[in-house]
This record gives C-alpha cells, structure tokens and sequence, in this order.
C-alpha cells in the first residue's frame, strides 16, 4: 500500500512530502516500482542511476523488502550516480552502502548491476572504464556523437552546500558537457578528495529525476535551492537541466519545515 504522500508545486517544481521518513521511504519505493513497470512496458527494461550517502539506505533497505514478484528486478539495470575512489569493501563506499542495504537481500542478476572498477586505484581510468560500460550498455555511438543514455530513472541526493551525486559547488565536473563520468576534484570544509560522478549531461537527458532529502539538518538548503534559484547551487543546475516535469522531489515534512511555512 502506496504511503500517503501530499504533492505540492513550489515555484514549478513537484515536491512529494510524506509525514516523516518511514512513510517517505515505503512511498518512494512504491512510487519506484510504479515506474519500474511502467518503464518496462514502454522499453522493455528499468535502468537506475543510483545515490550513494547515508539518506537512501532506508529508501534501499525497504525496497529490499521487495520480492520479484512485486518488482522487476530481473528487468532492472542498477548503476552508480557516483563513486567514492575507495575500495568497494571501504565503509565510505556507495557500492557498499548500496550492497549493504539492498544487493545482498534481492535476487537480481549480478551482470544486471554495475559497479565500478578500481575506482581506488586509478580514478581517471576507472571513469574512463565506466563510461564505456555506459556507452556499451545503452548502445551509444562514439563520443563525438554527442549521444547521451536516457536512464528510466535518476536517484538523486541532496549536500547541506547543495551538491547532488559528486557535482560540488565550484568543481570541474560542473562544467563538463561531453563526458559521461569523471573523476572530480572536491575540496569543501569538509573534503579534500576526488569522487567519480556522473556528469551533467546524463542527468539531463533521464526521463525521471527524482530527489531524496529528509530531515531537518536539510530544511535551509532544500528551501534555498526551491525558492531561490539565482543561488547556482549544483542541485539546481540539474534541476535547470532538465525537462519540464522530469524533476520530482520526495522529502519528509522536517525537510519541508521552512517550504511548508510559507
Ligand atoms: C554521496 C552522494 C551525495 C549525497 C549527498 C547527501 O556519494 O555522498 O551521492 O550526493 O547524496 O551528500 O548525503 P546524505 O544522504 O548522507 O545526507
């Protein structure tokens, strides 16, 4: 059963907001399997971009819960929206967290998910290597073709400096407009290190982006980055790059706080 979800429109943009987080992760799973279906009739296939961080743990704990006769996952194709360059055994991995929380407790065929390769070693080869599995995956032409893969859906999270995937305030990958994944510098307060993301590009040409953000520790900048679009923040940049009525948010009423005041 769908857990209720109150749509609203705040300056263009549908934002889904479920009571607290519980409800805002069965309702997102189920809005997921939606589309999975749906995606499946209309392609033949789901694809999915998948965030890393700590918020969609819950989101992929309870799709976990997810039978194959309740989701297609011998249909569905699971990538990374972004990497840290650590070994894939490392607590700070995304492959790990999304291994840990969800991999381990489906049975979807191994060569249908598609993590990436010596990411700790070699940062610049390993987003070279995982934009060839893309190319390869979604039958692209060369790179000066400038073709792009249309995921069927975009999992997207959302930094407290309004970073979404490994896209940093003020870092290269910001301004990349051709390839497919790279290795990004990120130096913030916090980090010093480099990240493989996805680019631009590939999210901008998903047929569904939908972003993850709970909790009050997000209120200020979930609310800086809907109502106030002149901040340029890198979740924005996304948000701007892409068609109307792709973008969706999923958020729980303490990340709403400040939208709902007002
Ligand atoms: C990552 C993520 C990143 C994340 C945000 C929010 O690798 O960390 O892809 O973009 O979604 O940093 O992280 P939390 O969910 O942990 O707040």
């Amino acid at each position: 059963m769908l857990s209720a979800l109150k749509t609203i429109v705040v300056s263009k943009q549908t934002i889904n907001v479920a009571v607290d987080q519980s409800h805002l992760f069965a309702a997102l799973a189920g809005r997921i399997t939606e589309l999975a279906l749906q995606s499946i009739a209309q392609d033949g296939l789901f694809s999915m971009a998948l965030s890393g961080g700590s918020t969609p743990k819950g989101l992929y704990r309870q799709m976990a819960l997810l039978s194959e006769q309740q989701f297609p996952w011998n249909m569905t194709y699971l990538f990374l929206g972004d990497e840290r360059c650590v070994p894939h055994s490392d607590n700070e991995s995304n492959y790990k967290m999304i291994s840990d929380s969800l991999l381990s407790h489906i049975s979807i065929p191994s060569t249908n998910v598609f993590p990436t390769i010596n990411q700790d070693k070699d940062p610049d080869h390993s987003a070279k290597v995982y934009e060839q599995t893309l190319r390869r995956f979604f039958k692209l032409k060369d790179k000066s073709q400038q073709e792009f893969p249309h995921f069927s859906l975009a999992l997207m999270g959302l930094g407290e400096d309004g970073h979404t995937a490994s896209l940093f305030p003020k870092s290269e990958a910001l301004h990349e407009d051709t390839r497919l994944c790279v290795a990004n510098q990120v130096k913030t307060a916090a980090l010093d290190t480099t990240r493989l993301t996805l680019t631009r590009p590939v999210f901008a040409h998903a047929k569904k982006v939908f972003f993850l953000a709970s909790g009050e520790s997000k209120a200020k900048i979930f609310n800086d980055v809907v109502s106030h679009p002149e901040k340029g923040y890198p979740s924005q940049l996304v948000i701007g790059d892409c068609l109307p009525g792709v973008v969706e948010w999923f958020v729980d009423e303490p990340c709403a706080r400040l939208i709902l005041k007002e």
